[in-house]
């Protein structure tokens, strides 16, 4: 699958996923915008990886909020995987970097269990866009 048309239709998911919820949408779409810089300048990444993890990093804030009524890193971390593979299993995506995805949304928020570059990556542009928005 081309990585341009796969940004565009989990792109498309994401939307339909977190629906008015526009602040999640913008924030995936720039989290995705650092992680491709990023994996640009250290080299070794996979794209569609990349592409997936970013986009679907936060997934679990939808269904943390509408069980528990409010959201933290260890529930996205604990509800997330299962929102991401249902949605990539839909799209045909590879099955061992669905895994690999949802290992790396499983750990976005605490010390890392993995070693996938990607995860690095996640997470140093999960942190630059947050910053970001705080500083604003
Ligand atoms: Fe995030």
């Amino acid at each position: 699958m081309k990585i341009d048309y796969l940004k565009a239709r989990l792109t498309a998911e994401l939307c339909s996923f977190f629906g008015n919820d526009f602040k999640r949408i913008e924030h995936a779409l720039e989290v995705l915008n650092y992680s491709e810089i990023i994996a640009a300048r250290i080299g070794g990444c996979d794209n569609e990886i990349i592409t997936a993890a970013s986009l679907f990093h936060d997934l679990g804030i939808k269904p943390a909020e509408e069980i528990y009524g409010h959201n933290n890193g260890k529930l996205q971390e604990e509800l997330g995987p299962a929102e991401a593979r249902l949605i990539l299993n839909g799209q045909g995506f590879d099955k061992a970097k669905t895994d690999i995805v949802c290992d790396i949304i499983s750990n976005h928020h605490s010390a890392s269990r993995f070693k996938y570059p990607e995860l690095e990556v996640l997470k140093q542009a999960d942190a630059i866009v947050n910053k970001l928005h705080n500083e604003l």
